[in-house]
């Protein structure tokens, strides 16, 4: 079974391009099939592997066109296992022009249910906005992964992303779950870090990843390099982070599939 797991937070620049690019490559070497869809228009995920304006002609915008298979956007990333479908700033304009249509919310779950049954996980890199982009996104998902920076202001994002996570389960995805959350730049010589790290565990509980994903300057150079930073250097506390938020993932996914079939 393909699982569809958005990773959004409407706060700019909590690591959500990060965590998709590098557990997708940590996932792929285990190794998992998996797809990354670069559903954000600034098109973040798509640079991080190298992939040149030119190499994206066909991208997250063309799906919705419907003039080619969805398939035919997919391309090979240097991992073994590791497919993107890229995006470019049209996507830009899409949600706008889709802003007055009636099934606006369903459009990528239309364009993507059952296109991808070879892969075991379709990963989906949103924008810092609850827009329609997003909104699309987690309509056609099976849950949601939340990277949250250790900042000031953190507890405050993610309420409202719960809320609207509510209200799109009401209204469009009954069965949309939460992955979980994962603490990304942290540092443990700043309080603050420390202190957002309770604050996110005693509220969230379980949610809430036990793995942490430290500040490391490494993480920021990779993408400068077209790579994810566990390919950029291996060993450096960012990468080894992801290798075990790797397991992490996986771990609970083992948990959840046989809760499920405890409970039939
Ligand atoms: N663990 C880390 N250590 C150091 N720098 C990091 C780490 N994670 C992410 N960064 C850097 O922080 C910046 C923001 O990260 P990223 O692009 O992943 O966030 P984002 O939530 O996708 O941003 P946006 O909302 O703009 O899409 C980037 O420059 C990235 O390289
Ligand atoms: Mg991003």
């Amino acid at each position: 079974m393909t699982k569809v797991i958005t990773i959004a937070n409407q706060k700019g620049g909590v690591g959500k391009t990060t965590t998709a690019v590098n557990l997708a490559t940590a996932l792929s070497t285990i190794p998992k099939k998996v797809l990354l869809i670069d559903l954000d228009p600034q098109g973040n995920a798509s640079t991080g592997f190298g992939i040149g304006a030119a190499q994206r002609k066909f991208n997250s915008y063309s799906i919705f066109l419907k003039e080619r298979s969805p398939r035919e956007a997919i391309q090979a990333t240097e991992v073994p296992g590791l497919y993107i479908i890229p995006a470019n700033n049209d996507l830009s304009a899409f949600a706008v022009e889709i802003s007055n249509m009636e099934n606006r919310e369903y459009l990528l779950k239309q364009v993507i249910t059952n296109e991808f049954s070879d892969f075991d996980y379709v990963f989906i890199d949103t924008p810092p906005t609850l827009g329609l982009l997003t909104i699309n996104s987690l309509v056609a998902c099976n849950s949601v992964l939340i990277p949250t920076q250790c900042e000031f202001y953190a507890m405050e994002g993610l309420a409202q992303l719960l809320k609207t996570i509510q209200r799109i389960q009401q209204n469009f995805n009954k069965k949309l779950n939460i992955q979980g959350i994962i603490l990304t730049m942290a540092d443990k010589r700043s309080n603050l870090s420390l202190h957002v790290e309770s604050e996110v565990r005693e509220h969230f509980k379980e949610l809430v990843y036990n793995v942490v994903v430290p500040r490391n300057v490494k993480v920021s150079e990779a993408p400068s390099f077209g790579k994810p930073v566990l390919l950029y250097n291996f060993k450096c506390p960012g990468s080894q982070s992801y290798v075990q938020l790797a397991k992490e993932f996986l771990d609970r996914e083992i948990y959840l599939q046989k809760q499920g079939e405890v409970n039939g």
